[in-house]
């Protein structure tokens, strides 16, 4: 049985239908001091458990869901985390800093016996967890709502998001690909480096993993504006959209932005839903 956390729920939805699986009752509920508690009725023996940690109240909630399911029978659970937040940081950046994603996968390895994740920030997290944790790639399939482009130029806004860019170029079945280098010097703001590439009169597809505040593109869209970009399409993994992100992106210029529905976002165009199928 698919079993829902509060933040996954269309994507919980379209994996029942693609897999032919039962979604389990599902409540929540938040206590006036804060704390929250589920509810699950009945699952059978193997429950999946599907969930983007998106806050902290959400991973409050998953470790929540997977404990209940337990309790309630399911001798296997594996645990989906469409968007695993704490990835960015898989590392002690300063003296004194946690691993955070490590102790977020410690945590969630308790209740469960396997993970799937959708494009995690760095693949390396999945080896945080103590239980096998696979990262699935639904990046292809963000080629699917764009139209008809001229001489398209797919770009990343850094190098980390060439592999991206190409999958994405590659699925769409034609143009050129290119990153932008970055240079990040807090949560807003950050430097970006233009390539060589000639974006004059060309339709640009930005690609990222994760779009959070919008700075990253919103400073590659300004550079692409200067150098002549005919429209420009930003498309991510897991829209974000933090903040006042969606109209930092706007009045950047941008044509339209598509993300999938590993974060439930009025621009998630895309599922990926069947990729998750596949590997169950
Ligand atoms: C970081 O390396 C990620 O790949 C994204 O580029 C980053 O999370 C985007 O953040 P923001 O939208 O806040 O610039």
């Amino acid at each position: 049985m698919i079993v829902s956390g509060s933040t996954s729920q269309a994507l919980a939805v379209a994996l029942a239908a693609e897999t032919g699986r039962e979604l389990a009752p599902v409540s929540f509920e938040q206590f006036p001091d804060g704390e929250r508690k589920v509810n699950v009725g009945e699952v059978d023996d193997h429950a999946i458990v599907v969930a983007s940690t998106v806050s902290d109240g959400s991973h409050v909630e998953l470790l929540q869901l997977q404990d209940a399911v337990r309790e309630n029978g399911a001798s296997e659970i594996t645990t989906v985390i469409p968007y695993l937040g704490y990835a960015r940081q898989d590392e002690a950046f300063e003296t004194g800093d946690p691993v955070s994603v490590r102790a977020m996968a410690r945590a969630l390895s308790t209740g469960t016996d396997r993970v799937l994740t959708v494009n995690p920030h760095e693949t390396a997290v999945c080896a945080f967890f103590d239980v096998p944790a696979e990262p699935v790639d639904a990046a292809a399939r963000l080629a699917e709502p764009l139209e008809s482009l001229t001489d398209p130029l797919f770009l990343a806004p850094d190098s980390g998001a060439t592999e991206l860019a190409e999958t994405v170029r590659d699925a769409y079945g034609d143009g050129e690909t290119d990153h932008f280098e970055k240079t990040r010097h807090s949560g807003t703001d950050v430097d970006i480096e233009p390539s060589d590439a000639s974006v004059d009169g060309r339709d640009v597809v930005l690609v990222d993993d994760i779009v959070a505040t919008g700075t990253t593109m919103s400073e590659s869209i300004a550079v692409l504006n200067d150098r002549g970009a005919r429209e420009i399409t930003v498309t991510c993994i897991h829209p974000l959209l933090a903040a006042n992100a969606h109209l930092k992106l706007a009045r950047a210029g941008v044509e339209a932005i598509y993300g999938t529905d590993t974060i439930e976002r009025p621009v998630s165009a895309v599922s990926v839903a069947p990729a998750l199928a596949e590997r169950l």
